[in-house]
């Protein structure tokens, strides 16, 4: 029977836990602070710590230093309260396995106890491996290793503690609704409402009695009292898409709710209170909007107290190794197919392809090559667009991302094989001791990744 030890001064939610945990088949222990924790840890092994961070006499992040010299093996959830994700952040940092956000959700607590557990069982390459990777997801789907992407990450780490408005521009493609909800989701609200409005596809007439509600009979065809999307986002992010297109009468609605924290639906006189944070895109700059007198000059103060502005994919040509592998490993997860990776012809002339439609285009052409690659390498003849001349000598910048690229691909197909070298060697399509060769000369771990000799 699989233990797991519960560091929680709460006696309510530490029993609450321990009563689901038990319930699932779990040997449960229970100590309400780091010091019990610690004292039992030594007598006694257990699989895994699920541990909050405050406590008297001893807290959360000591017991974890503590535990990391005692029990190295053993993987420490720290639980957190809202509001605190930086402190949970720096759990992680140093050293611990996963964070929970208070209150816990029951699934999740039990999603995450057995992925620690299956962690517990693998050996210490495997380890090394799996927290490089779980690194890279910090921020879900948003990938890149880019100084400018690492610019943007630290920025939605930053304003995701915050409730602050922000302004994300950038042209077609570039990932403005992903970062408004990576903002959203990986912090304060993330247990709140995301609502996205996209502006530019209500008609004029219309906006107002969405963005902020009616009362039935404030115009033909208001049967009921309908709540608009302010009060539908009410606590989380409202994300106004295409900001640009908002009529200037309705800027200035917007304006006064902003200003005021009170929505009055159309057609009534009440206002009621709202917090919200808005998350508006453009790929419009509006400070020439303004200047052409088509953008209210105080709305944009309001609404830019942050402004992000996304590169085009051209000039994060670094990141677009990621990229592909990334959009590979997502549909071929979807479609269930078998890829086995991309030729360096390819993945060059991705490389060297301007991209208007920027990330959103490499994700089409992807997926585009996915569907008609079964089985095989992507190579150029799966790619949309005519190649031009490829030199060979690729040059500095090119020969990093390769590399970048290469590192991460064996890295996925390692944990796709469960470590296996012979099938994670078949599947790229070189024998064991090229791959071999290849984790050398990339630096990857394998002293103890050995297939067992019983095949496993
Ligand atoms: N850094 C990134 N990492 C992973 N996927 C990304 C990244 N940036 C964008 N994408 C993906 O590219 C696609 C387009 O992104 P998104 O819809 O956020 O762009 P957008 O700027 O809102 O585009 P538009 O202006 O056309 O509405 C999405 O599928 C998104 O998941
Ligand atoms: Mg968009």
């Amino acid at each position: 029977m699989k233990s797991v030890l519960i560091v929680e001064d709460e006696n309510v939610l530490r029993e609450s836990l321990a009563e689901l945990l038990a319930e699932e088949g779990y040997e449960v222990l229970q100590a309400q602070n780091g010091k019990v924790a610690y004292d039992l840890v030594l007598q006694r092994p257990v699989d895994v710590v699920l541990s909050d961070i405050h406590m008297p006499e001893m807290d959360g992040i000591s017991l974890l230093g503590h535990l990391q010299k005692i029990a190295p093996q053993t993987p420490v959830i720290i639980l957190t309260a809202f509001g605190t994700v930086q402190s949970a952040v720096s759990a992680m940092k140093s050293g611990a396995y996963d964070y929970l956000l208070k209150p816990a959700n029951f699934d999740d607590v039990l999603l995450k106890v057995n992925r620690a557990l299956e962690f517990g069982e693998m050996s210490a390459t495997q380890k090394v491996i799996t927290e490089q990777l779980a690194e890279e997801s910090l921020f879900h789907n948003l990938v890149g290793t880019s100084k400018e992407m690492g610019k943007l990450f630290d920025m939605v780490r930053k304003l995701s503690t915050v409730k602050s408005n922000v302004i994300i521009v950038g042209a077609s493609g570039t990932g403005k609704e992903l970062f408004a909800k990576s903002i959203h989701y990986n912090g304060l609200t993330r247990t709140k409402p995301f609502v996205a409005v996209n502006c530019g596809a209500i008609p004029d007439t219309l906006i107002e009695s969405e963005l902020f509600g009616y009362r039935r009979g404030a115009f033909t065809g208001a049967m009921r009292d309908k709540i608009g999307y302010f009060e539908a986002a009410n606590g989380g992010t409202l994300f106004l898409d295409e900001l640009s297109t908002l009529p200037v009468s309705v800027q200035s609605s917007l304006l006064r709710v902003l200003e005021e924290r009170v929505v009055v639906p159309v057609g009534d006189t009440h206002p009621r209170p709202i917090d919200v944070r808005v998350i508006a895109a453009s790929n419009q700059d509006l400070q020439t909007m303004v200047d052409k007198g088509e953008f209210r000059e105080v709305l944009l103060f309001r609404l830019n107290v942050v402004k992000i502005q996304l590169p085009s994919l051209r000039q994060l040509k670094e990141d677009i190794p990621l990229l592909v592998h990334h959009f590979l490993d997502r549909y071929t997860h979807e479609m269930n197919k078998k890829v086995l990776g991309i030729t360096n012809g390819a993945m060059r002339a991705l490389l060297n392809h301007e991209w208007r439609g920027n990330v959103r285009e490499l994700e089409n052409v992807i997926e585009r090559a996915v569907i008609f690659s079964e089985g095989r390498q992507i190579g150029v003849e799966d790619l949309p667009f005519a190649v031009g001349e490829i030199t060979d000598d690729v040059g500095e910048e090119l020969k990093e991302a390769m590399e970048h690229f290469e590192r991460q691909h064996i890295l996925y197909s390692l944990r796709r094989h469960k470590y296996d070298k012979t099938e994670t060697a078949k599947s790229l399509g070189i024998g064991v001791s090229s791959l071999y060769r290849k984790m050398d000369e990339l630096k990857i771990e394998k002293n103890d990744a050995e297939p067992s000799p019983a095949g496993g």
